[in-house]
């Protein structure tokens, strides 16, 4: 691949020419659209650090969702903003909870949309840890029953599949027996197999009103540096029995999302979190940046790293712009 008789511009000098060689391509069957479900009737309060985001009640949600359903977007992911927390966060299990109302209102209304649920006990907790807290720090054996708790009660209320992102050990295997010994072996498990400690979740937590009154999730949740870790984390979800593994969050940690997909033989999904969306947006709304371009080539680049699934607030408009071509 020599100069003169190779030149790189003559493949890359043509619209069709681009076309014919490129490597990667997008799709709306990638995308998963992160919605949060807040109690009560008529809610609709836009989330001040994520534009175009809301907090809303089952019957807002019911109509966003057929939006997102005739974009050709597959499914959504479901976070709950329940009425009341307490320490053991029971209201993540609760049948007449939040997420169990929502969703089964959402199978009923819209049962061509694939609703996913989000399985942490952090939006329901008076503390805002990711489960139960004994002596300053999340009890990871307790923890796994409330997880199982809240898993088969979304599963219940009709939930097609469930993600756990709370990052404990072992939870994969509780859920998956727990799924299984009630007659939902067929629901799968989307783990947030890879998450790491992120400054990046910071908008997230204003959205579904989670954040830790002490301390941080470092406890629980992967350090920044480490990449072996990443490998290890995913092996265990694998072996439990986790049918789709996640890297969150997305850009920063590129490197992670093709490790994991050299690695393993599964679907591998990458969070595009709310950080990155607020970091956009922000930027787009002082003209500082193309929004639509800068989006697009963060999904592309997301399937380059080898994700098969994205989860991004970007996506029904991904999904416009994919449509308009
Ligand atoms: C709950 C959860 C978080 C996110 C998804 N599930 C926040 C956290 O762990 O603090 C972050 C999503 C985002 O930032 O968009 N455990
Ligand atoms: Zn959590």
């Amino acid at each position: 691949m020599f100069f003169p008789a190779y030149r790189s511009r003559r493949i890359r000098g043509r619209e069709v020419f681009r076309r014919m060689v490129r490597e990667t391509s997008l799709s709306v069957n990638d995308l998963v659209y992160p919605m949060f479900a807040a109690f009560g009737r008529c809610v609709r309060k836009e989330v001040s650090s994520m534009p175009c985001i809301y907090q809303q009640s089952v019957d807002n949600i019911v109509a966003e969702a057929q939006e997102v359903h005739e974009l050709g977007i597959p499914a959504v992911i479901l976070f709950g903003i329940p009425e009341s927390k307490d320490p053991l966060g029971s209201s993540a299990f609760d049948e007449k909870g939040v997420i169990q109302e929502t969703v089964r209102e959402l199978k009923r209304k819209v049962p061509g949309l694939a609703v996913i649920t989000d399985v942490c006990m952090c939006e329901y907790t008076s503390h805002g840890h990711c489960g139960v807290v004994k002596d300053g720090d999340v009890d990871n054996d307790a923890t796994l029953e409330l997880l199982c708790r809240e898993a088969l009660s979304h599963a219940a209320a009709g939930a097609d599949m469930v993600a756990p992102s709370d990052m404990m050990d072992g939870r994969v295997q509780a859920i998956r027996e727990a799924l299984d010994a009630n007659g939902f072996a067929d629901i799968p498990i989307m783990s947030y197999a890879v998450k790491y400690a992120s400054g990046y979740y910071g908008p997230f937590r204003e959205a579904a009103e989670s954040a830790p009154q002490f301390g941080d999730r470092r406890s629980y949740q992967m350090d920044p540096a480490n990449r072996l870790e990443a490998i290890r984390e995913a092996a265990m979800d694998v072996e439990e029995g986790a049918d789709i593994i996640m890297v969150k969050p997305g850009l920063p940690y590129l490197d992670i999302v093709r490790e994991v997909r050299n690695e393993f033989n599964l679907p591998v999904a990458v969070y595009n979190v709310s950080g990155e969306y607020s970091m956009v947006k922000a930027a787009a709304k002082n003209g500082w940046i193309d929004e639509e371009r800068v989006v697009m080539e963060t999904m592309i680049a997301f399937k380059r790293a080898g994700a098969d699934l994205i989860l991004t607030y970007h996506a029904k408009d991904v999904a416009r712009i994919l449509k308009r071509g």
